[in-house]
Order: C-alpha cells, then structure tokens, then sequence
C-alpha cells in the first residue's frame, strides 16, 4: 500500500469573523476536521498586498470591495496539513456564498454575505504553493 500523502493548503480566517471573535470556534472546526496547523500567524495586509493576493481576480466587478475588506482589519492566516487537504479544507468551508452552502460548514453556519464568508482556502495545488509562499518563508514551514 502506498503512504497516504499529506497535502498542504492556504488558510485564512477573514476580518469579518476575526471582528465578530469567531476565530476560536473556525479554529475548532479546523481541528475536528483532522487537520494539523503546520504554520500560523495574525497580520494585516495592506491593500496593496490584498491585492497581490487575489490578482486573479484583478478586473472583477467585485476586486476593489474584496482587497478593501481584506484589508480593513487583523487576519489569522494558517498553513493546514491532511490527507487531501485542498479538497478537505474547501468542504470544511462550504462553497463561496453562505446562502448555498452545506448545513455543518464554516461558510453556511457563521457567514453572511458572498463576501463576508469568513474564510479563504486554496483551490488547487498550484494556487496553494503560491499563497503558502505569500505569507511563510520555508523556514517557517519545517
Ligand atoms: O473564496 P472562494 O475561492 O470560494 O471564492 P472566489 O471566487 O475565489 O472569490 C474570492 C472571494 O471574493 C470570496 O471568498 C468572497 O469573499 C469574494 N467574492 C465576492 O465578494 N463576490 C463574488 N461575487 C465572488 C467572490
Ligand atoms: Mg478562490
């Protein structure tokens, strides 16, 4: 039997649940749902890194109001480790808008608007290497 592979993935809990003190319940669920928090930190960005940030969705009607929000106050951004942990940590989630989201998930059970949906995670192995760097040096990863 081949060794099950760890995965990595990005994390952040956003400023709309860090503002409401929802940080200690999301880091609850992170925990029953098997993951290892391999790094973590608590900063804010500047709109600028906001921007860096979600460049992918540079020239969306909803870019300006989304690095403005992710940059209006503190963060916790945390590196999760699991078997299949993109995929894991995004079922945990529940999908982007807390209106259809699955009963049980983070998204549905604290959100309360497409964008104020309290948490972020990487949608596949490139994107997560890339945010992963964004915010962790590989010193900080071991
Ligand atoms: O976060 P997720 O990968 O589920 O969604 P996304 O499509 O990558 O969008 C990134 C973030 O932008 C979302 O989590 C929302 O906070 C915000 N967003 C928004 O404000 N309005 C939309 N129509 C879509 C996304
Ligand atoms: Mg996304």
């Amino acid at each position: 039997m081949p060794e099950p592979r760890l995965e990595r993935t990005l994390a952040i809990i956003k400023p709309d649940a860090m503002s409401r003190g929802l940080a200690g319940d999301i880091l609850s669920r992170i925990h029953r749902a098997g993951f290892s928090i391999v790094a973590i930190k608590s900063l804010r960005l500047t709109p600028f890194q906001a921007e860096g940030f979600y460049a992918v969705h540079r020239g969306k009607g909803f870019f300006g109001e989304l690095t403005s929000f992710m940059s209006s106050g503190k963060i916790i951004v945390m590196v999760l480790e699991a078997e299949g942990a993109i995929a894991r940590w995004r079922d945990t989630m529940g999908v982007t808008d807390p209106a259809k989201a699955s009963p049980g998930s983070i998204r549905r059970d604290l959100g309360t608007s497409i964008q104020n949906n309290c948490t972020h995670g990487s949608d596949a192995a490139d994107t997560a290497a890339f945010e992963i760097s964004y915010f962790f040096a590989s010193h900080e990863l071991l």
